[in-house]
């Protein structure tokens, strides 16, 4: 058989021991829990499946393919789809599913309307609290909860808002657009939803009948001044390659593509097969860490599409075979993002399927 370039290994104990954190968190809040873009990388299907087992109230995908893809798979717990639907056979599609239709836009009103659906249609309202991307202005709010009564088969499941700054504690903002959405809520019936993984750890308002964590269910944490350790968040993905070839450079040669690190002394340089065709960003730069025999050691050169190259003068037993860690057990994905650039969740859902995938 063999042997994987690059291995994603995936606890779904961890992902079921994050939900307890949600639970605990936000213990009287049904959880709908966002397993969009393949569970963040982690594969939606062992993801959804663990977490249903665990009792989690719904998931939230960001498409009807999403959906299908689970529904295949057996998934038989609620759906939403936080899109919505973008077409008459889309809408009638998910129908049939069971699926929940989320409505963020009147277009997709009109063209709920114009189905020739009588059989229930599961429907949330997404409104607009100051993110400003989806959903209609709080001012609607009572004029679509007045339109349900033009449509007996909608079924109300819930009004959905999203908060833009929830990670950034210094920010009024989260708190404006709470208070801003209840006040439009005044008087309407129906289920809230608020807050997603920093909304519910940072912000006890935003804890309200659901939350919808994504981030923190694969054990990352979203706030920039917290880890997941400090979270109590157990990290969900292992991703490992290994050394495919080790070498003595002499003090003055490069390394890789345009010979941007030169060797200040002679120096064992170790070569990994993992790279930018694997979701190992490229803009890494020398210097971002990798972890071998539970050391660091940095990336030097530049990534190219199926190697990085490392420096291994502080690991003198390091050879061919050896187990190369890019992210997970300590090295979290959080740190790798912030040399990147970028936040975990970029790393977590951009492994390409090249990556092979084991569940613990
Ligand atoms: C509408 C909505 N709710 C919840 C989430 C989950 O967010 P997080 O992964 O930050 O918890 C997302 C993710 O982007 C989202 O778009």
């Amino acid at each position: 058989m063999p042997i994987p370039r690059v291995t994603a290994t995936v606890d779904l104990s961890a992902v079921r021991h994050n939900l307890s954190r949600v639970r605990a968190l936000a213990p009287t809040s049904k959880v709908m829990a966002a397993i969009k873009a393949d569970g963040y990388g982690h594969g939606a299907v062992p993801v959804a499946q663990a977490l249903a087992a665990a009792g989690v109230d719904a998931f939230a995908v960001a498409c009807l393919e999403e959906a299908v893809t689970l529904r295949d798979a057996g998934v038989t717990t609620r759906i939403a789809l936080l899109e919505g639907v973008l077409s008459r056979d889309e809408a009638v599609e998910a129908a049939a599913l069971g699926l929940e239709i989320v409505i963020h836009d009147r277009w997709q009103l009109e063209l709920l309307a114009s189905l020739p659906i009588d059989a229930p249609l599961a429907v949330w309202f997404k409104l607009d609290s100051g993110m400003h991307r989806l959903g209609f202005p709080l001012t609607e709010a009572r004029a679509l909860n007045e339109a349900l009564l033009a449509h007996p088969n909608w079924q109300l499941q819930g009004w959905i808002t999203h908060l833009a700054c929830a990670d950034d504690l210094t920010s009024s903002m989260t708190q404006t657009q709470i208070a801003a959405f209840e006040t439009a809520m005044q008087g309407i019936p129906g289920e809230r939803s608020i807050g997603n993984s920093a909304g519910l750890i940072a912000w006890p308002q935003a804890r309200v009948d659901w939350v919808r964590p994504g981030l923190m269910l694969y054990g990352a944490s979203p706030m920039p001044g917290q880890t997941a350790a400090d979270l109590g968040l157990k990290p969900a993905m292992n991703v490992v390659s290994r050394l495919i070839a080790v070498h003595e450079v002499s003090a003055g040669e490069s390394i890789g593509y345009g010979a941007t690190f030169v060797c200040p002394v002679a120096m064992r340089v170790g070569v990994v097969a993992v790279g930018y065709a694997d979701g190992v960003h490229r803009i890494l730069p020398t210097g971002a860490p990798v972890l071998i025999h539970a050391t660091r050691v940095p990336i030097i050169g530049r990534v190219s599409m199926d190697m990085i190259t490392v420096d291994l003068r502080a690991l003198p037993q390091a050879a061919v075979g050896d187990p190369v860690t890019l992210w997970g057990a300590g090295l979290p994905v959080e740190e790798v993002a912030t040399w990147a650039g970028t936040l975990a969740y970029e790393l977590l859902c951009g492994l390409t399927n090249r990556v092979h995938y084991r569940y613990l």
